[in-house]
């Protein structure tokens, strides 16, 4: 049933025309007088000192715009969190790769060729590459103990629990970096004078960027104006690099009397130099009744964070609140470090700490299940959260969500049943292809956590046009995800008009207000209700002047602008009453709500090639109300393709702190060829406090498919693997050793 006129249908994509016929614009495609093309000398080594750094002789330097950390106006940072990260080294080298010198020059070939030519001295020193030799302290590269940061979540007595319980495990699971390979590589086109900056380009945050030119420049904020473009995929790596980015194209720019100068990466340097999702460690502790009862859980969670904090202290939060997974657990115990290596910062990616923690637990539940002699789906049968249940920080789980209903939905679409009985009969024979079936149950937290979202204070505003049009005003960003649509959706749904009214602004500090970062799964779920009381706002306004009696709405928006001059409603988030949360003791609702998803996959494991290859692959989820059917169904079956990337193919090779594979030649990610057909289904549970009962699903299929595989892996081998990604060379490493 659908009482709604627009929400709830595939209307199609806005900007769907403009970038199928070519004609959208990206950062790259821009055509610009005087245009001077950036390029940026790195590190080579990932810990050391500068000691010199030599032009080449005979080269025409003086041709050239040259910024070195001396060159700074202002602040030498990239302000994130805190301020650690130097926006070029001054000095002293933290990671391989790190920006030491920009060159700027107007032929973009002449420019590359003289990075070449400049050589930089170092005074190597021992570097940090592992999350072991951080521990150790030894050296300690980065504050008194390497650690950006520590989180402790306690519930019960974990350590009571597990004394009594029938089933001690112990287990320890490992995840590797992952790429983003976002489709348009970074780039951004920079204007900086005393008199103002101008940044565009490919972003996720353009308030982000605003704020770490603001703080480098140490310019007003309001001479500081960033619009993001035309972007081509995000997925957490344009979250945070973009702001490094700016900083560097503006301060070329600055140095050139503010000519405007662009800084784009080709894959190989993007590849090599900006974020990737954080390797992690989580050592499971568990206690289980005899009947499968989870008693205790003690996790110990460790993400390796680069050189630099970055994002990773939210991305530990995130990571440690979802540790226990959907399950009720009464006695918790989860110990969460962040910690310091000499390799570029690990930043955001879809899920965000999240993935990582989830696989840990979901791998850990099927060991358990198999150790307990149950059925994996008997064991979460028994301890899946309900509703009413207490959450790991102690939130009561207000969701009218059936778990068990979703997990059974996945169950039979795959036939679970039939083929767990009737595989390891098949697989009894010769033929080396041994067949699996398996699956996990995840959420993911809507929005960021805790309180930061009463912090982030955002706003978005809708303004009708004197043509009797209406434009939305955020600073959310499209980046392939569908913001602009379901904006138009929602915004047509409160005032009842139809969507060909609505035009989405492209976000430009200058114009729009700060709804906040394009992250966390926030945009529909929290600026997308901000949006739609805009649209109410605006629709009480227009009858309040006794317009719109004849429906309408382009006729009552053109009178009322005639008479009135402008008109303009605003939304500001506000909290659902009942969330309240403790930073210092991490208890109370660290989020308003939660997506549910089960995941299930059949697979085909070869033990000639050691290829796995996913046969079938269904996706079951509860995110509140699909507003758009088809996109929110785009989002998770690349969702579900990332996962099954890092899952299986995706190998980040690390050498000396850098990434020894940076092309997409030897970064395999998963193509149209190695997937399967993934089969979407919605459960819908509309969320009170989202747009037409929306919740954020964006990161919540990046979490899912890993541990689902390997659990598919466990049934078809009957081996435990702990390891992702699982590739060729690591399940023949582990078929041989068992
Ligand atoms: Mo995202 S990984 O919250 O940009």
């Amino acid at each position: 049933m659908n009482d709604y006129a627009h929400i709830g249908r595939s209307v199609q994509r806005r900007e769907g025309r403009a970038k199928l016929t070519g004609a959208a614009l990206f950062t790259d495609d821009f055509k610009i007088e005087g245009l001077l093309h950036g390029a940026t000398v790195r590190s080579r080594v990932p810990r050391g000192r500068i000691t010199g750094i030599h032009f080449e002789e005979g080269f025409p330097w003086d041709e050239f715009v040259i910024v070195t950390a001396r060159d700074i106006p202002g602040k030498n940072v990239v302000a994130h969190l805190i301020q650690d990260q130097p926006c070029l080294a001054d000095g002293v080298i933290n990671h391989p790769e790190e920006a030491i010198m920009l060159l700027a020059h107007p032929d973009p070939q002449r420019v590359q060729d003289a990075r070449e030519r400049v050589r930089v001295d170092v005074e190597p020193l021992p570097p940090v590459l592992s999350i072991d030799e951080s521990l150790r302290c030894d050296p300690v590269i980065w504050g008194e103990d390497n650690i950006f940061k520590t989180i402790h979540i306690t519930k019960g007595d974990p350590d009571g629990a597990e004394a009594q319980g029938h089933l001690r495990m112990d287990a320890t699971y490992l995840t590797g970096a992952q790429e983003h390979v976002y489709i348009e590589p970074n780039a951004i086109i920079a204007e900086a004078t005393a008199e103002g900056v101008l940044v565009r380009g490919s972003m996720q945050c353009p308030y982000y960027v605003h704020h770490a030119l603001h703080e480098m420049f140490q310019l007003p904020l309001e001479k500081v104006r960033v619009a993001q473009v035309e972007t081509g995929g995000g997925f957490g790596g344009k979250e945070d690099f973009p702001s490094m980015l700016a900083c560097h194209a503006a301060l070329l720019s600055w140095k050139a009397g503010g000519r405007p100068v662009k800084i784009a990466y080709d894959r190989e340097e993007d590849m090599a130099c900006t974020t990737k999702r954080h390797p992690s460690r989580t050592r499971i502790r568990s206690a289980f009744a005899t009947d499968g009862t989870l008693l205790a859980l003690d996790v110990e969670l460790l993400l390796d964070g680069g050189a630099y904090t970055t994002l990773s202290p939210v991305v530990l939060s995130r990571a440690a609140i979802h540790a226990s997974g959907p399950y009720r657990c009464p006695n918790l115990r989860v110990q969460a470090r962040a910690l310091a290596t000499n390799t570029p910062p690990h930043g955001a990616f879809r899920g965000f700490g999240a993935p990582q923690s989830l696989f840990a637990i979901e791998r850990h539940m099927d060991e358990a299940a198999r150790r307990l002699g149950l059925d994996p789906a008997e064991l979460r049968r028994k301890n899946l959260l309900r509703t009413g249940d207490v959450m790991a920080t102690g939130q009561i789980m207000r969701d009218e969500v059936d778990l068990i209903a979703l997990m059974d939905r996945a169950l039979t679409e795959i036939r679970y049943a039939e083929k767990r009985d009737s595989y390891p009969t098949l697989n009894a024979s010769d033929d080396p292809v041994k067949r699996g079936v398996g699956f996990s149950v995840f959420m993911h937290g809507g929005g960021f956590t805790g309180s930061a979202e009463t912090m982030l204070n955002s706003v978005a505003a809708l303004e009708g046009t004197e043509d009797g049009r209406v434009r939305v005003l955020a600073a959310s960003t499209e980046m392939g995800q569908g913001a602009n649509t379901v904006f138009t959706q929602v915004a047509a749904e409160a005032l009842q008009a139809p969507v060909d009214l609505i035009m989405v602004v492209p976000p430009d500090t200058s114009l729009v207000p700060n709804s906040g970062p394009t992250v966390a799964s926030r945009t529909t779920q929290v600026v997308g209700k901000l949006v739609l009381d805009a649209g109410l706002a605006m629709r009480k306004t227009l009858l309040d002047a006794g317009l719109l009696l004849d429906g309408d709405v382009a006729g009552a928006i053109r009178t009322y602008v005639a008479r009135h001059g402008a008109l303009r409603t605003e939304s500001r988030y506000q909290k659902p009453d009942f969330m309240e949360w403790d930073d210092t003791t991490y208890r109370g609702d660290a989020y308003a709500t939660y997506s549910w998803a089960c995941y299930a996959v059949d697979l085909r494991v070869d033990l000639v090639t050691y290829e796995t290859q996913v046969a079938d692959f269904v996706a079951v989820q509860e995110v509140g109300r699909a507003l758009n059917p088809t996109l929110a169904a785009g989002q998770i079956e690349g969702g579900v393709a990332q996962g099954i990337g890092w899952g299986l193919n995706e190998e980040v090779i690390w050498r000396g702190g850098s990434m020894a594979n940076h092309q997409m030649s030897n970064y395999l990610i998963a193509t149209a060829v190695d997937l399967p057909r993934i089969r979407v289904f919605f459960e819908e549970r509309p969320f009170a406090y989202g747009p037409g009962g929306a919740k954020g699903l964006g990161e919540l299929p990046m979490d899912g498919p890993a541990p689902a595989i390997l659990n598919a892996v466990q049934h078809a081998l009957q081996i435990a693997p702990r390891q992702v990604p699982m590739t060729p060379e690591v399940l023949m490493d582990l078929v041989e050793g068992a």
